[in-house]
This record gives structure tokens, sequence and C-alpha cells, in this order.
């Protein structure tokens, strides 16, 4: 597996913790170098040195992904450095979930700028250095609320529906480019996403709903890898996994 993944330059937004820092761990260990962009520097930069300590080649840089410039120079820093990019990895999200009549507008519109033109901002950046490369990888992060609506996390879902439908289309586009695009729809996985839940009631039943089901963040480390490590002309473009004891 690692031949097609060592010394591939690859650009990770929301490394900072859960499947951003796993997925690093893994393509870092299995010889790829990683761009870590996230909004804690700490976290981000203690993740780089951890890496680059057990022999990787790592860089950090803050990065809000609500801000397209933010995410234009985590690309061009990438590149400036290693001199191309192979793998943009849109992974950054929150799950504020809550149900529509508590109006938890201001929680829409994060979703909307962090879940969704978070993505189009990774696409804006990485795209003309991909098309120029005449190669490159997408790795967008939905999830089983992209396949599945239900009462509770409608905007959520919409949004990762949104992934789904941009995905695609970036697929049947970039096609002349020899671009590869993959969207991964991950079931519960525990990281620190039940953490972005604001409504007691709501959060009380995701966390003991992930405490009782969630697998680790390596098996979405490890459905990256595969998508990675297929020879060049295999793309992988769609991974929905859930645990086994996950039933919706
Ligand atoms: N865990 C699951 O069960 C699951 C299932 C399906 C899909 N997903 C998706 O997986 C992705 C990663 O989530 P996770 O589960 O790993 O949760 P997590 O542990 O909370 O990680 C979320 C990451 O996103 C980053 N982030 C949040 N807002 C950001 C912003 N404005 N700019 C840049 N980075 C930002 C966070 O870093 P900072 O706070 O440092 O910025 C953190 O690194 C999300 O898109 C989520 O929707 C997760």
């Amino acid at each position: 597996m690692s031949s097609n993944i060592a010394g591939k330059i690859v650009v990770i937004t929301g490394a900072s913790s859960g499947l951003g820092e796993a997925t690093a761990r893994l393509l870092s260990a299995e010889g790829a170098t990683v761009v870590l962009g996230a909004r804690r520097a700490d976290r981000l930069q203690a993740l780089a040195s951890d890496l680059t300590g057990k022999g990787g080649k790592a860089l950090a840089l803050t990065t809000d992904v609500a801000d397209r410039s933010q995410v234009g120079k985590l690309v061009e820093a990438a590149v400036q450095e290693y001199e191309r990019i192979d793998v943009m990895i849109n992974n950054a999200g929150l799950m504020p979930q809550a149900p529509l009549e508590r109006l938890r507008v201001d929680e829409w519109d994060r979703m909307i700028d962090v879940n969704i033109k978070g993505v189009l901002y990774g696409i804006a950046a990485a795209l003309p250095y991909m098309k120029r490369q005449k190669s490159g990888h997408f790795i967008n992060v939905s999830s089983v609320a992209g396949h599945k609506v239900g009462p509770g996390f409608a905007v959520y879902a919409a949004i990762k529906h949104a992934v789904r439908a941009l995905s695609e289309g970036l697929r049947q586009e970039v096609k002349p480019y020899n671009i590869r695009t993959t969207v991964i729809s991950p079931g519960a996985v525990a990281t620190e996403l039940p953490n972005s839940v604001t409504e007691p009631d709501v959060a009380e039943r995701l966390k003991k709903f992930y405490g009782e089901i969630a697998i680790p963040a390596d098996s979405f480390a490890r459905a990256v890898a595969f998508a990675v490590s297929q020879p060049e002309d295999v793309d992988v473009n769609e991974i929905l996994f859930r645990p086994t004891r996950q039933e919706l």
C-alpha cells in the first residue's frame, strides 16, 4: 500500500483533532508529507512536531476554512515548500445538531460557512495547481447524514448532501485534468465532533449514542489511505462506512 502514498504532498483541513489528525498520523507513517490546517495552532504544532520527531515531514498553518484567503494560503504554503499538491482533504467541520424549531440560525450559518463553503474554498485553492500538474486527488468529507435525513439534524444533513453533490459534479468536470475525487461518508466515529452541540438535551443524547457505538478515528484514516493508495488510473469515488452496530 505504501508505495502510492509515500512522497505525496497531502493538505488536510481540520487536522487538529479527530479524523483529520488520525489521517495525518497514518499517511505520515506511510511516508506522505502532510500540510496541516485548523484554527487551534497549539494542537497543530504539537502534531507537526510529533510527526517530524518520528521522521515524517509536516507543516502546520493556522487556518480558518471559513476564510477563503486563509485556505488559499494553506495550499500556497504546501506548493511553495514542496512544489506541488497531490491530495486535498476537505475535512474541517462541526455538527451543532438541533431541531429546526429551536432556530439556532447562528449555528446554521456557521455550518454553511465551515462545512460547505470551507470545502468550496479548498477546491478553489487546490484546483488551479492540480489542473496545471495534470494530477491530483480531492477527498471531501460527507457523512451518513449525506445519505440519510432525520429529525434534529436537517441542516447538517442538507450540507453533507451538498458535499456529495459537489463532489460528483467535481468528479465529472475534472476528467480532462487527470484528477481523482473521493467522498467519504463516515458513521459515528469517536472524535470531538459531539462537543459542537450546544443544546444540552441533544448533546446528552448524542454523547450517549457515540459512547455506545462510535469506532476509532483510525477507521476513517484507513479509508483515506485505501483511496489514496490506488494506482493512478483507479478513482475511488465514494466510501460509506459505519460502526457495525450502527443502524441508521
Ligand atoms: N466523527 C464522526 O462521527 C463524523 C461522522 C461523519 C462525518 N464527520 C465529519 O468529519 C469531519 C471532521 O470531524 P471530526 O469528527 O474529526 O470532529 P473534530 O474532532 O471536532 O474535528 C473537527 C476539525 O475541524 C476543525 N475545524 C472546525 N472549524 C474549523 C474552521 N472554521 N476552520 C478550520 N478548521 C476547523 C477543528 O479544528 P479547530 O477547532 O482547531 O479549528 C478540528 O480539527 C467533519 O466534517 C465532520 O462533519 C464526522
